[in-house]
């Protein structure tokens, strides 16, 4: 059987700070085969970024992956130099942040960019490089390709900088696909164009996808499998359909009460899940979800739960799951 194109097996990351060394990301599990999408969602500071980071490569100097295994294709990642890690990124992962800025060179035409990207990586002539530079900047949606090719990143609109994002994301033929909210900076117009570019993107080239947004709304239009997570930890995690219907983990059922529904009348109030996300050095004790979750007991404030399966490979952290109790999901 082929290997699922990502694995991720108790991935654990640390960062040294001046308080000491902090855990932001605890025994994360997850994997992505073949043309598949999986979504991560949490709140801000859940661990999102940093697990994507870890499995580039890209942790800032303090971070490092302490436990755990990140495969490609089977083929181990943690460890790997940063020389063997350049030829990955690129090659084997294409990326899409949040920030096109961070990706894209000022001091370079786009053109010129995306070409150079495909002399490293596929050892293609100057006029190949060129012809399929123009082919993929016509993939991704912008007008007049070929005149744009001298354009600097500051001549374009936000939309037009994220679709050269996507084109260089793309250029090698990546089997893995990471999208960092990708169009969070985007207006709503643009934003759903951009998503269905990515979409199609992902379809046509059969590569993987982890999208990591905090809107449920793009995690049900795009991705198969959902993790959420929180404080660092995966608390649920299962097909999109199961999870946003029927959540085990009163985590993920404020998540959904907190997205404003159509039907909702104007004047009701949105559900706001009280307090934060904990910090990694305030960390409570028993379920980290505890001192804001409405159903918590008292096993829930002295001991970890684990994740429980819930059947299908709907899994949940929730001493309540383990009980086999459902949760209200009324919105
Ligand atoms: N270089 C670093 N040094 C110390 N702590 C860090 C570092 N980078 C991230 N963190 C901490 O790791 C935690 C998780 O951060 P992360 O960026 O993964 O959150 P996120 O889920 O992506 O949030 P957002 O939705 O805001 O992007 C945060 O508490 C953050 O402060
Ligand atoms: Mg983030």
């Amino acid at each position: 059987m082929t290997p699922p194109v990502l694995e991720i097996d108790g991935l654990t990351t640390s960062f040294e700070t001046r308080q000491g060394r902090v855990e932001v990301v605890s025994n994360v599990s997850f994997a992505i085969p073949q043309g598949e999408s999986v979504a991560v969602v949490g709140e801000s500071g859940s661990g999102k970024s940093v697990t994507a980071l870890s499995i580039m490569g890209l942790l800032e100097g303090n971070g490092t992956v302490s436990k755990g295994s990140i495969r490609l294709r089977g083929r181990e990642l943690v460890g790997l130099s940063n020389k063997e890690y350049r030829l990955i990124r690129g090659r084997n992962i294409g990326m899409i942040f949040q920030d096109p800025t961070t990706c894209l060179d000022p001091v370079y035409p786009i053109g010129h960019q995306i070409s150079q990207a495909l002399r490293i990586h596929k050892d293609l002539s100057k006029a190949q490089a060129r012809a399929r530079t123009v082919e993929l900047l016509t993939m991704v949606g912008i007008p007049d390709p070929v005149s744009r090719l001298k354009s600097y990143q500051h001549e374009l609109s936000g939309g037009q900088r994220q679709r050269v994002m996507i084109a260089i994301a793309l250029a090698c033929g990546p089997e893995l696909l990471i999208a960092d909210e990708p169009t969070t900076a985007l207006d709503v117009t643009v934003q759903a164009q951009i998503l269905g570019l990515l979409q199609k993107a992902q379809e046509e080239t059969g590569a993987a996808l982890l999208l990591i947004t905090h809107d449920l709304a793009v995690v049900a239009e795009m991705a198969k499998r959902v993790v959420v997570m929180y404080a660092g930890q995966v608390v649920e995690e299962g097909l999109v359909d199961e999870v946003l219907n029927q959540p085990r983990h009163p985590y993920t059922a404020a998540l959904l009460r907190s997205v404003l529904s159509p039907d909702m009348s104007r004047d009701e109030p949105l559900h706001i899940i009280e307090g934060t996300v904990p910090g990694a050095h305030d960390m409570p004790g028993g379920c980290r979800f505890n001192p804001r979750c409405e159903h918590a007991f008292d096993t829930c404030l002295t001991e970890a739960p684990g994740l429980h399966d819930c059947g299908s490979g709907h899994r949940s952290r929730c001493w309540l799951a383990q009980r086999g109790e459902r949760l209200e999901v009324s919105v």
